[in-house]
């Protein structure tokens, strides 16, 4: 049996993968702001460092799998809280933990993207740079100064639905970039996303102002499948990427979105 690291294990999508790992037998590690192995926010430098620093002092060094999955959504307030929080958290939890990784022989990692990074035409190109080239205060800097330039009605119905869609884009970038990088791929870590459609969590609740039981033929995006996803949806990915035998798969961004990613896309492969 596994040690794994589960960010956001409090609630929605990440505790469904904790609870997915930990029936399948492994000890988890749980990540969060409050109810959890270790409690760090992952918004800041310092909580990222104690986010690490736990991780490892609980697994002795040696880890099988993270799923990076803690993060706020497009009605989050503060666009620059966004970035820091859905792009550089999961990057500086997922460089510092690589080496723990790789020394299980086996290491596997996963992230939580979404299909707003394909589905929302927002995507803020700057931000997405400053992000990738780790230039976090330049790139909060200019998510605040995008959001107070964006038009009421986009702020009333999402105040950060630019900075989600962009640093959702940005991870899924880092997640291919990093993936096949030597460190990554020639020692056996892998690396892959999943990018979620809507999925019934207090987050997506809280962005769309919906009851627990919403129409999803409501919903302003295309449903093909015409229900939402449950967070088990997603946990059943995470589970499958992290398991020793998912050993040909790396740089992927899988779409775990009831077809709305292709509905709007259907010629993008
Ligand atoms: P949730 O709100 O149920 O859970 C998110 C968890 O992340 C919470 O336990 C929260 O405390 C933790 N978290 C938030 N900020 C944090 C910080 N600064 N440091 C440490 N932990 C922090 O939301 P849900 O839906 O389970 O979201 C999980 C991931 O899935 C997020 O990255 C989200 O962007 C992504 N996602 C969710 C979708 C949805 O429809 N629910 C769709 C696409 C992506």
């Amino acid at each position: 049996m596994g040690t794994y690291a589960v960010t956001g294990s409090a609630s929605g999508i990440g505790a469904a993968g904790a609870a997915a790992l930990t029936a399948a037998g492994h000890t988890v590690i749980g990540v969060d702001l409050r109810d959890a192995d270790v409690i760090a926010d992952l918004g800041t430098a310092d909580g990222r460092a104690t986010a690490v620093e736990g991780v490892l002092a609980a697994c002795g060094g040696v880890l099988d799998g993270v799923a990076a999955v803690a993060g706020v959504g497009p009605n989050a307030p503060d666009a620059a809280a966004v970035v820091s929080i859905d792009y550089f958290g999961p990057v500086a939890l997922l460089d510092g933990l690589r080496p723990a990784l790789e020394r299980s022989g086996a290491g596997r990692a996963v992230v939580i993207g979404s299909n707003s990074a394909t589905t929302v035409p927002l995507i803020d190109d700057r931000l997405v740079e400053l992000a990738l080239a780790g230039d976090e205060d330049a790139a909060r800097e200019h998510a605040r100064a995008a959001q107070s330039a964006m038009p009421r009605e986009v702020l009333d119905m999402a105040p950060s639905i630019a900075a989600y869609a962009s640093s959702k884009f940005a991870l899924a970038r880092w997640v291919r970039r990093t993936a096949v990088a030597p460190e990554w791929a020639r020692r056996g870590v892998l690396l892959n996303a999943i990018a979620p459609g809507a999925v019934l969590t207090p987050l997506m609740l809280g962005s769309t102002g919906a009851t627990d039981r919403p129409d999803a033929d409501e919903f302003p995006t295309p449903m093909p499948l015409g229900v939402f996803g449950r967070p088990e949806d997603i946990a059943f990915w995470i589970h499958q990427f992290l398991k020793p035998e998912a050993r040909y798969t790396t740089g992927a961004v899988l779409y775990v979105d009831g077809g709305t990613d292709a509905a709007i896309r259907p010629d993008a492969q």
